[in-house]
């Protein structure tokens, strides 16, 4: 059984150096998941990894289904999800090809199947702690062992997309504290929560967000970023996966306990 998963965003479609034993196509009560599931392996430990947006790219970021997705990790067997994403910068330490390891959450997006428990059962996890600080911690030491630099907290605000924001919208988010904005981070992050998995975004800032250069944003300059940063990434992914215990032992697992009326 796959212990970890691996969410991957717009550029990171695959991780070289994991053999792939097969690929495990789930459907799940939500619906289907982007793309089937690759199971892998890499030095001994078994991973699952997803394109969010299907392979080849082709589902935007309000059409993803993100119950699907995190449901199929849970029936998989997988405990852990390093969620890699694309990024605008908004604050002035954001600068493109940065590779930030998130630790809050500003939700923005709307209209999106945000949870599992929409009937009969009302449940309210604790969110306070949107990502688990043992993944978050798996992953520093995976940066300090493999001397990739990156920046250890960071807000991230989800936004629907698919289009780009307005100047003044980034001003406000910068106001109201979000350093980093995507349109894929939520309801990824309290998803994984609700299945009582362990769950951590890893971010690679691709541009600055609009109005903090006066560039015009367009997909190819978040694209070419992104694969720049691929071989960064997959490093620190790699490192990462042999650095994380066996057992778990933060509050995700029990995410679900006292959180139920
Ligand atoms: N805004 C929203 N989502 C993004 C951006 C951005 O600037 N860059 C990459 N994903």
């Amino acid at each position: 059984m796959p212990r970890i998963g691996v969410i991957g965003g717009s550029g990171l479609y695959e991780i070289e150096g994991i053999v792939i034993k097969e690929g495990k196509k789930i459907t799940t009560p939500f619906g289907d998941p982007s793309d089937i599931y690759r199971i892998g392996d890499i030095a001994g430990i078994e991973l699952a990894f997803l394109p969010r947006h299907g392979s080849p790219h082709h589902i935007p970021p309000h059409r993803i289904n993100y119950r699907a997705n995190i449901w199929g990790f849970k029936e998989l067997g997988v405990e852990r999800i390093i969620s890699v994403s694309a990024v605008g910068g908004i604050t002035p330490e954001m600068i493109p090809r940065t590779i930030v390891v998130l630790d809050q959450v500003i939700d923005m997006t709307k209209g999106r199947e945000s949870t599992f428990y929409d009937a009969d059962v009302v449940v309210h996890i604790d969110f306070t702690e949107p990502y688990c600080p043992e993944l978050r911690d798996s992953i520093f030491s995976a940066g300090k062992k493999s001397g990739i630099d990156l920046k250890q907290t960071g807000t991230y605000i989800g936004v629907n997309g698919p289009r780009l924001e307005t100047r003044a919208e980034i001003r406000f988010f910068s106001r109201i504290g979000a350093d980093v904005v995507g349109m894929t981070g939520m309801p990824e992050a309290s998803l994984a929560r609700e299945l009582e998995m362990c769950f951590s975004g890893v971010s690679v800032i691709t541009n600055y967000a609009a109005g903090i250069s006066e560039k015009k944003l367009t997909t190819t300059e978040v694209v070419e970023t992104m694969r720049k940063s691929t071989e960064r990434l997959k490093l620190l992914l790699k490192e990462t996966f042999s650095l994380i215990p066996a057992e778990r032992r933060c509050g995700c697992k029990d995410a679900l306990k006292d959180a139920k009326m």
